[in-house]
Parts: structure tokens; C-alpha cells; sequence
């Protein structure tokens, strides 16, 4: 069963069908976790366009987040609940694959370094919790959407427990002139922007 995060994240999935009905969708996450949303994402669009899942896929990289900062141990509860065995990339891609789901394209490695052939994106969802990583996938995805395409933040909503991304996203994201945010969701802590 998916999350009300994963449910509002897939609506403006399917608005994008609606934005750009003739052109095959690219997308992506940054933050996958779990894949919940990764696969939520790619069933909406199946056969419509791809999402590129981007994550470590061994874990929440700590030593990138402030030494006790409330974002360096965010993680840690669902690694205790869940275990970690189903972050690997082997798992994720038998469970796309076993949903018939052939529209991921998995990126393992650090948001730093990520590498896709991509020049422009109809959609971004960017949930990584820790300032560095949202600062990396920020500056590598905001001159690459195209215009009416949403990029989505999760956790920097005013009232998060993530203080410093608040922050972060209040000082380097929110008046950006290229975008307009058009929800901040209290419930889910997803902000949505549109390009302009
Ligand atoms: C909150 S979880 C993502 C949840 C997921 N979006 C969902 O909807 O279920 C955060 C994820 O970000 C990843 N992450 C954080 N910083 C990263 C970075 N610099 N490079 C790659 N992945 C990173 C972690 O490994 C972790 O799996």
C-alpha cells in the first residue's frame, strides 16, 4: 500500500501525461529508499516514460549530513523496522522486474556523481534529507526541466524535523524567478514547483 507522500508525488506524475501528451516522459527520483514511489511512479507511466531511481542502494550516506543532526540518523529507524536487505539494487530491480515494470532505470552511486544521457526532464522528485545531497540533485536538475514540468521537495516544508532543509531550500530554492510553487502540502511535507 503506498503512502499519502507516494499518492500526491504519482498525481503530478499523471499530470504530466496531461502536460505533455505527445512526448515520452522522463523523470526522476532522487531518494529511492525502498522504491515504493519508484514503482509507483513507473506503473503511471508505463509505456509513457521512464524513471531514473537514483540512490546509493546501501543506505543513507551519514557522513554527508552535520555530525548529530537530526537528517544524519533520519534513516536509521527504517533501517531498524525494515532492515536494509530490500535497499539493494538487485532486490529493487527483481521487484520492478517481477511487477512487469520496465520503464526504471536504476542509478547507484552518489547524486555527485550521478551521470544520465538526459538533456531535459518533464519531472523531479527530490528526497534525500541531507542538505548536501538536495544541494547536488537542485543543481543538477534545475536547469534541465522543461517548462510546465513539476519538481517536487519532500521534507523542506516549514514544520519539517529536517530544520537545516528548510533552510537550505528557503535560501536557494524557493524565489528561484525559473520556478513557482504551486502547492506546499502540510500533511505530506511535499513542496511542488512548476517551471515557469
Ligand atoms: C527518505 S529516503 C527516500 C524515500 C523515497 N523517496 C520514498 O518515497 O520512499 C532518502 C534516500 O536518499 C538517499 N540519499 C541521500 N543522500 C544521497 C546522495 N548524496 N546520493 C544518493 N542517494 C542519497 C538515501 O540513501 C536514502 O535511501
Amino acid at each position: 500500500m503506498v503512502n499519502d507522500t507516494t499518492k500526491l508525488v504519482v498525481e503530478y506524475a499523471a499530470k504530466c501525461k496531461e502536460r505533455f501528451p505527445k512526448e515520452y516522459l522522463i523523470g526522476i527520483e532522487m531518494g529511492v529508499a525502498y522504491g515504493e514511489t519508484t514503482r509507483a511512479l513507473a506503473k503511471e507511466w508505463t509505456g509513457q516514460g521512464i524513471i531514473a531511481a537514483c540512490d546509493t542502494f546501501e543506505g543513507h550516506p551519514e557522513y554527508l549530513a552535520p555530525e548529530g543532526s537530526p537528517e544524519q540518523i533520519c534513516m536509521r529507524q527504517h533501517y531498524d523496522e525494515k532492515g536494509k536487505d530490500t535497499l539493494s539494487l538487485e532486490w529493487q530491480q527483481q521487484e520492478a522486474d517481477e511487477s512487469g515494470l520496465t520503464n526504471i532505470i536504476f542509478k547507484k552511486g552518489l547524486i555527485s556523481e550521478l551521470d544520465l544521457p538526459y538533456a531535459a526532464y518533464h519531472f523531479a522528485f527530490l528526497d534525500m534529507d541531507i542538505v548536501a545531497s538536495m544541494q547536488d540533485g537542485w543543481s543538477y536538475i534545475s536547469n534541465k526541466l522543461k517548462p510546465a514540468s513539476f519538481l517536487l521537495f519532500h521534507d523542506c516544508f516549514q514544520g519539517s524535523r529536517l530544520e537545516n532543509l528548510i533552510n537550505w531550500f528557503n535560501t536557494n530554492v524557493r524565489n528561484d524567478p525559473r520556478f513557482k510553487i504551486i502547492q506546499e502540502d502540510e500533511h505530506t511535507g511535499l513542496i511542488v514547483m512548476e517551471r515557469i
